[in-house]
């Protein structure tokens, strides 16, 4: 065994708070059904800043705070390391001191959803699991079933037919058992219950693993390394679970726990989503603790596309403590303001950032955001998941 030294101690649940040890498999919490969460013993770390930025590599760089304790199981292809990406150009055009996009379009598959599946299968294989199951909108099946390649591990995914061709074509390359449902991301989350419980199958879904949203964690711990331990002043985050903007929250709340940060002050955390599928952002302007979900989701972010988010108190938690707000907007802004990105500032963003960057531009326009403000979308996925829908946009 070659130890990581991460200081994981134990999983917690999120909503009742019973506690669970390391090698607990029954996910999510079997006493109320809530989100396990992996806690640490912060004041064992003895590392400093200056190590983490020495260390160069995958988002394991920041192993001490990841769930895994033997470098033997972690499972990576070199996820994470993402680069932000300044985009002047942007910045003139919303009135900002300063836009930067987070490029997560450059990780293994193309999306921040590789970041999750590392964690995942590393932690399946840390639990000597030997086959996993995901239900997924396509991105994160697409992921999962690589990493569960590179581990020997048997893969599951269940994706709907209107993912697309690159997603189901490249879970099969990686050697996944695809099955195709009928029906929306929650036709799909139904049917796949009804498979894990007819087979058992260990899943590495959204919030029911413990170790996924460790893994989008490293995408804040990253951000917060990248601004000199500082904030910038909002981060736009296409929200679909809300998986990443929850693990950037986590990122926060450990950095300012273990006195990394220059500025206690954190970035306000923005929920954007498509106005034909926006629970939480209705849950924001009504202020309320949790979401209603909602009965007909239209959108061809299908990552955003999630009518009914069970994590939605811990999102909305995110946005009231940091200053938030939810922004939505419709599939062809989203789709225009994605052209704008590959034009303005060469980057190559799918539907769901654009609607990050749309939402942002929204808030520029309608004066919500100040002139000497630091603005970061996070480009969740490369445009190369999304040439079909693209293509409609150009004239
Ligand atoms: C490209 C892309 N962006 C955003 C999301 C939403 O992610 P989250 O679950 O973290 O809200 C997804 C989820 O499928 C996605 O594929
Ligand atoms: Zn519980």
């Amino acid at each position: 065994m070659t130890r990581t030294n991460s200081l994981v101690s134990h999983f917690e649940c999120y909503y009742c708070g019973t506690a669970y040890d390391l090698e607990h498999t029954e996910f999510p919490c079997p006493e109320c059904g809530g989100i396990l969460d992996p806690k640490y013993d912060y004041d064992d770390l003895d590392i400093s800043r200056n190590e983490i930025e020495s260390r160069n590599g995958s988002m394991w760089k920041y192993r001490e705070l990841l769930p895994i304790l033997d470098s033997d199981n972690i499972v990576s292809i070199g996820e994470g390391n993402t680069p932000i990406v300044d985009c002047p150009t942007l910045a003139e055009e919303m009135g900002v001191a300063r836009v930067a996009i987070k490029d997560e379009g450059q990780n293994p598959t193309n999306t921040f959803k590789d970041r999750g599946a590392s964690a995942s299968i590393s932690g399946a294989s840390q639990q000597g699991i030997e086959m996993v199951a995901i239900p997924s909108a396509g991105n994160a099946g697409q992921a999962a079933s690589a990493y569960a390649a590179r581990a020997g591990i048997d893969c599951h995914v269940v994706l709907n037919y209107q993912s697309s061709d690159i997603q189901k074509t490249m879970v099969e390359a990686h050697g996944a058992n695809l099955h195709l449902v009928d029906g929306k991301l929650n036709k799909a989350g139904g049917k796949f219950g009804d498979l894990r419980d007819e087979h058992d199958w260990y899943t590495v879904a959204t919030f029911q693993t413990p170790f996924r949203h460790e893994g989008k964690k490293t995408m804040g711990l990253e951000i917060f390394e990248q601004f000199d331990w500082d904030s910038p002043d909002h981060i736009f985050y296409p929200t679909g679970g809300g998986v990443g903007l929850i693990g950037i929250w986590k990122a926060y709340q450990e950095l300012s726990r273990l006195d990394w940060l220059e500025d206690d002050t954190p970035p306000s955390l923005h929920v954007a989503q498509s106005s034909g599928c926006a629970p939480v952002v209705e849950a924001i302007e009504n202020h309320d603790e949790e979401h209603d979900a909602w009965e007909c989701p239209e959108s061809i972010g299908r990552g955003i596309e999630v009518p009914d988010p069970g994590a939605s108190p811990w999102i909305l938690e995110a946005v009231y403590e940091t200053g938030g707000t939810g922004v939505a907007v419709s599939d062809s802004e989203a789709l225009e303001k994605a052209l704008t990105g590959a034009r303005h500032a060469g980057i190559e963003m799918c539907v769901e950032p654009a609607a990050a960057l749309a939402g942002a531009m929204q808030m520029a326009e309608e004066n919500k955001l100040d002139e000497d403000d630091e603005v970061l979308i996070i480009n969740t996925g490369a445009g190369n998941k999304a040439t079909d829908a693209l293509s409609y946009a150009l004239e």
